[in-house]
């Protein structure tokens, strides 16, 4: 595998105005937001809501790649092909969240450590058999009292660094995902501050394990106040605070920069985004994109209810999502046309 067939896929994921779509739930997080909608939380449920997206008409005009679970690369659509070739055959480039998921971490109670590399290499090689290209792994940052300490910033940053490598010897592009959460009530500043300091660790890391930059792509959480903060900045404020973040701390060879949500709700996500493209366009050496789950996920889970006379209607509220996120990476997203924030 070479370094250009790296390059190459991590410039295609973001090509032209696109974003990536993150479809990846583990099944315990796919099921609580089925159970909070009364949907059967079973196989056959989450293979249909995969397939009612995978298909969604017009899905490929903005979405560069899609991230799969363990579960639904292995399985098939009702007229028998596999959620990769799907995707693949609607030019959407396919690929796999490979980490096992945030466990506590020892000694530090409140914080976790993203497990999942014991066995990788074997992982990522079936995968990769599969049609996977690229891959996802998300380490977790909570704030809070004393919280987050230097231990957990550096285990996950290591971890997430070992993943990329052992990604890209597989020929398999990794989005590093390194995300502080907007749960708690502290301030813009504060999340800066972390995410600044997180970012700083992370880079520090992929440069020490020889991570090929241009053959990667970052997905970063958005700088905001916690979500209990009794200030709640800007649009503008926040994408200030975001971009200024990111340019202190991304070098400039890393091939794109693809936002989580992080449960900010879809049209906030949307602006923010927008903002951050308008305001700075000229300034930024990477694409700023999007690869949210629930920001674009979840109008059309709330329309979709698990009932297949809702099919149509929820890939229209999918697919719009996914036309609102790309204008906003164009910084021409227009919220007077959206639903109320
Ligand atoms: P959200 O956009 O819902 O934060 O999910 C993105 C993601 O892939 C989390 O790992």
């Amino acid at each position: 595998m070479t370094a250009q067939t790296l390059i190459d896929t991590a410039r295609a994921l973001v090509a032209g105005d696109k974003g990536l779509l993150a479809m990846d739930e583990s099944n315990a997080t796919c099921n609580k937001r089925f159970a909070a909608l009364g949907i059967p939380q079973t196989e056959g449920a989450r293979r249909d809501w995969r397939e009612l997206i995978a298909t969604a008409p017009g899905l490929g005009d903005s979405i560069g790649g899609a991230i799969l679970f363990d579960e639904t690369i292995r399985q098939k659509t009702h007229a028998g092909v596999p959620f990769a070739k799907v995707l693949a055959d609607a030019g959407i480039i396919p690929g796999i969240k490979v980490d096992t998921g945030a466990k506590p971490l020892a000694g530090h109670p409140g914080e976790t450590v993203t497990e999942g590399l014991d066995g990788l290499r074997e992982r990522l090689a079936e995968y990769a058999g599969m049609g996977a290209r690229f891959a996802k792994w998300r380490g977790v940052i909570a704030i809070g009292d004393g919280l987050p300490s230097r231990a957990c910033i550096d285990v996950n940053a290591h971890a997430l660094a070992r993943y990329a490598a052992l990604c890209q010897e597989a020929g398999v592009v990794p989005i590093v995902e390194p995300e502080v959460l907007m749960d708690g009530s502290h301030s813009l500043a504060r999340c800066a501050q972390v995410t600044e300091e997180v970012l700083r660790e992370v880079f520090a890391q992929l440069s020490a394990q020889g991570v090929l930059l241009e053959g990667m792509l970052l997905k970063p959480n958005m700088v905001l106040p916690g979500q209990g903060s009794p200030v709640q900045d800007s649009v503008e404020a926040v994408a200030d605070a975001t971009v200024a973040c990111l340019l202190r701390t991304v070098p400039a060879a890393v091939a794109g920069v693809a936002f989580l949500s992080g449960g900010q709700s879809a049209q906030l996500a949307s602006a923010r985004l927008a903002a951050m493209n308008t305001r700075f366009k000229s300034r930024l050496p990477w694409p700023l994109t999007f690869s949210f789950s629930r920001a674009v996920q979840q109008p059309a889970l709330d329309a979709w209810k698990g009932d297949a006379a809702n099919v149509a209607v929820a890939q229209q509220a999918l697919v719009f999502r996914t036309r609102c996120n790309r204008a906003a990476r164009r910084g021409e997203y227009d919220a007077q046309k959206d639903a109320p924030r």
